[in-house]
């Protein structure tokens, strides 16, 4: 079984992924760790020295060779299942969580966040609230594929666990 946490930066989906994991006393794996322990650099740095194309590569490659491990839960990047197929991927090799939340609660969380989002680094506060608004809505295109939608806020593992159905 794998289990895959998705959702918008800032949703939580490190923290309820590492319950879910603790729970099952299945391994968890953040794929944006998982890229910096591979490539030995920063997010932040890999969007500064490279692209963002070069990182959804990056992004695509862990994916592949993630979906060779079993009893797993994964908290993807934000913007992972939005490019390159990888939506497709995930439906079909494991189940599903999108981490529902509005962009009113992710700007709030991003006025207390100290880690920095390559995205959103160089907007301005009002641009920030547009960017984030507007591309929630794009990728809900893709989260919304995700097997369970699960509010973001309120939710609890054992909820989750029981949805899963393990
Ligand atoms: C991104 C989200 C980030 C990280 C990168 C790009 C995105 O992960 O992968 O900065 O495109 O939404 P988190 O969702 O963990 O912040």
């Amino acid at each position: 079984m794998r289990i895959f946490i998705i959702g918008y930066m800032l949703s939580g989906k490190s923290t309820i992924g590492k319950k879910i994991a603790n729970k099952l006393s299945y391994d968890f794996i953040d794929t944006d760790k998982l890229i910096e322990n591979t490539y030995h650099y920063t997010v932040n740095d890999i969007f500064e020295k490279f692209s963002e194309d070069v990182f959804r590569q990056m992004e695509k490659k862990m994916l592949e060779n993630i979906i060779n491990k079993d009893n797993i839960v994964i908290a993807t990047g934000g913007g992972l299942p939005c490019f390159n197929d990888n939506m497709d991927t995930i439906k079909q090799n494991g189940k599903s969580i999108y981490l529902k939340m509005t962009s009113k609660e992710i700007i709030s969380r991003l006025i207390n966040s100290k880690h920095p989002r390559p995205l959103l680094k160089s907007l301005s506060d009002t641009e920030k609230e547009e960017f984030i608004e507007k591309n929630i809505k794009e990728r809900e295109v893709f989260y919304n594929k995700a097997d369970i939608i699960i509010d973001g806020i309120s939710c609890k593992v054992d909820d989750i666990i029981s949805q899963i159905n393990i």
